[in-house]
């Protein structure tokens, strides 16, 4: 082994804020090591943090453990000043599973994002890659340019890292031969070309006997002229310095107020710089202003500032944390964005973007999701792919769905505009998370490629009869009576005793039912998941038409699932939506089985039949329940009348 050329920093035992605040100017690079334990991947991180002597991992871990929480509370050490990217990722919501160490040397400060190899482990791959600037993929040079080398270059390529060094690990293994070496270049090169990776370092080393890690040459390699890996990681030009020539665009964290005298934003400057007098647009408002200051937040200085202190500042650029305030009072908030005046980024509603499932559960098409990029949060969509991709071959595939681990292009719709950059020109604004709605699970992360121009051309014409004039002239509170329940329940049964009544006492009411609806606006959908899905959510949107109409609106569907009846609720003004659960079990419905579908579902002639082969999931919290073993179609009806009463 050859001696680690970085000693111990004494300031580490001694004086670790010291030692911390000494590091905070450091530049921090951040990258991911790709390849499995067979390629050496655990030796030579060692060595990397064995040759650096400067570890962190047991803090790390508690990190880790502590995702949940953003940001660092009274520790006696402050991990941000380590981390700080970490608490960006953090904040970002993507919470899977991924070891990070630290190591710093006299030069740079460095994270490593250290995840599994195998396929089933591309979502860890992916997370680990989101914020990287660089990838070290790992080869053995016994065995050369395998599949899943392949795949890694082909996920950190895609995930937008532009840095990629071809580690050729254990040449002393294969008596540090420059034909193998060579030959393996070239194999590579050829790869690199077919996906556009434009450039790679190659380097040929042992993480076992450390060749060409701290110092080069070897001896063991004279014929190799370039850096050592160490030295390259410590002089790779990082994102923060190309992102800082962009276009300045800064995403709203919070608005801070101390006191009355001052209003600034906060924020990640995503890229180029600002300085006091800019002129500058707050999207997606487009309003306009100047910036008056530009100000440090505590101890917040970003990585390539240079600067450690508070106060004001000249200038500030990429990656850098800072409040701006602006000359004129104009609307700003959370989530939008602050970017230069005459060359701001887009808004729209509608992409095709690149998404990667992380969940066990598929892709629910058509479901709405919770969308978060950057510090925008919205509601989304995903139509169904137009492929996925074979991580392996490379090859398009067609699917209706995306499993776990899948990669797949897809349009998607947002329920209203986004600020937002393609993925290859700013990954701050052009990736996104998804998340689902009622387990709050991290469920995707993708990159937005560009806008659907016909996004652009749809506006919203406002008219000036409003659901209060509706409402006013037919003299009652618009609702959405909501019952949901088994096939057999009694749902269209009670709903149409309940619409009798209501029409007796002069409301004025329309009853949706499944079954008719499935004749006409829904006769193109049928029962798998998807289907059902769509159905709930068209119907969600003429109940909400009806009800802006003035209407008192009945639906009797199945509607199985929990995310799709909750959208319907988000979709109308709190109170409006009542849910009525039809609780019938199973057994008493299929003793009903009025229609003879549950004999059918039986005997296998009907697939996918709710309560048998597709799920059914009862509310939790229904405003109404009734249970229809006790009660008559009659009574259950009376019992919602005087729920629901006094009506307005
Ligand atoms: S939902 O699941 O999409 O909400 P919806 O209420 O519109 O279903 O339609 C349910 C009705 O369709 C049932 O009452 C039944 O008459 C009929 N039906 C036909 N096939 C199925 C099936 N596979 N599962 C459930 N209902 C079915």
């Amino acid at each position: 082994m050859t001696e680690p050329i970085y000693k111990t920093d004494a300031l580490i035992a001694e004086d670790i804020d010291a030692y911390l605040v000494q590091h905070q100017n450091k530049s921090l690079l951040r990258f991911i090591t790709c390849g499995s334990v067979d390629d050496g991947k655990s030796t030579l991180i060692g060595r990397l943090l064995y040759d650096s002597k400067m570890i962190f991992e047991d803090q790390l871990a508690a990190l880790e453990a502590d995702s949940k929480r953003v940001g660092t509370q009274g520790q006696e050490i402050d991990f941000a000043l380590l981390v700080d990217g970490l608490a960006a990722e953090r904040e970002q919501g993507i919470t899977i599973d991924v070891a990070y160490r630290f190591f710093a040397t006299e030069k740079r400060k460095f994270i490593v994002a250290d995840t599994p190899g195998h396929e089933q482990y591309t979502r860890n791959m992916v997370t680990g890659a989101s914020t990287a600037d660089l990838a070290v993929i790992l080869i053995d040079a016994r065995k050369g340019v395998l599949t899943q080398t392949r795949r890694h270059s082909y996920l950190a390529h895609l995930i937008g890292i532009r840095n990629i060094v071809l580690a050729v690990n254990k040449m002393d293994l294969v008596d540090y031969d420059l034909a193998i070496f060579d030959a393996i270049v070239k194999d590579y090169r050829e790869f690199a070309d077919s996906i556009g990776i434009e450039s790679f370092t190659a380097i040929p080393i042992s993480g076992f006997k450390g060749d060409n890690i701290t110092t080069t040459p070897s001896p063991n390699t004279p014929w190799y002229k370039g850096p050592a890996l160490i030295a390259h990681l410590e002089s790779v030009e990082i994102d923060n310095v190309s992102d800082q020539a962009k276009p300045f665009r800064m995403p709203v964290q919070w608005v801070n107020r101390p006191n009355l005298d001052f209003r600034g934003f906060s924020g990640l400057i995503a890229s180029g710089s600002v300085k006091p007098g800019d002129a500058i647009r707050v999207l997606p408002s487009g309003k306009t202003s100047t910036i008056s200051k530009v100000v440090t937040m505590p101890g917040k200085a970003g990585p390539a500032s240079g600067t450690g202190g508070d106060g004001d500042l000249d200038e500030a650029v990429a990656g850098q944390s800072v409040t701006l305030t602006l000359a004129d009072e104009v609307d700003c908030s959370r989530g939008d964005v602050i970017a230069v005046a005459d060359n701001p980024p887009e808004a729209s509603s509608q992409f095709e973007a690149t998404i990667v499932w992380m969940d066990d559960a598929a892709l629910h098409v058509g479901r709405s999701y919770w969308l978060k990029l950057g510090t925008q949060m919205v509601s989304a969509t995903v139509h169904a792919p137009k492929y996925t991709v074979n991580v392996n071959t490379m090859e398009h595939l067609a699917a209706k769905t995306l499993e776990l681990n899948a990669i797949g292009v897809a349009e998607i719709a947002t329920d209203r505009a986004i600020v937002f950059e393609p993925y290859a020109d700013n990954r701050t604004l052009g990736g996104f998370i998804l998340i689902d709605k009622i387990s709050n699970r991290t469920v995707g992360a993708g990159m937005l490629n560009f806008s659907l121009r016909r996004a652009q051309n749809v506006h919203w014409q406002p008219t000036d009869i409003t659901r209060q004039e509706h409402a006013r002239l037919k003299n009652q509170t618009p609702r959405v009576l909501w019952f949901t329940g088994l096939s057999g329940s009694g749902k269209s049964t009670i709903a149409n005793e309940v619409e009798k009544s209501l029409n007796l006492m002069n409301r004025h009411t329309f009853l949706l039912d499944g079954d008719n609806v499935r004749h006409g606006l829904n006769k193109d959908l049928g029962f798998t998941e998807a289907d059902r899905i769509e159905n709930i959510r068209r119907v969600g949107e003429v109940a909400r038409l009806m009800a802006d109409a003035g209407l008192i609106v009945l639906t009797a569907f199945i509607s199985p699932f929990r995310a799709e009846r909750e959208l319907v609720r988000a979709m109308l003004p709190e109170g409006e939506f009542i849910e009525i659960f039809v609780d019938t079990p199973l057994n008493v419905a299929e003793a009903r089985d009025v229609k003879g579908l549950y004999k059918k579902a039986r005997s296998g002639q009907l697939k996918n039949f709710t309560g048998i082969d597709s799920p059914y999931e009862p509310p939790e919290h229904p405003e109404i329940r009734v249970n229809t073993v006790e009660m008559t179609p009659a009574e259950a009806a009376e019992h919602i009348i005087r729920q629901i009463m006094p009506l307005k």
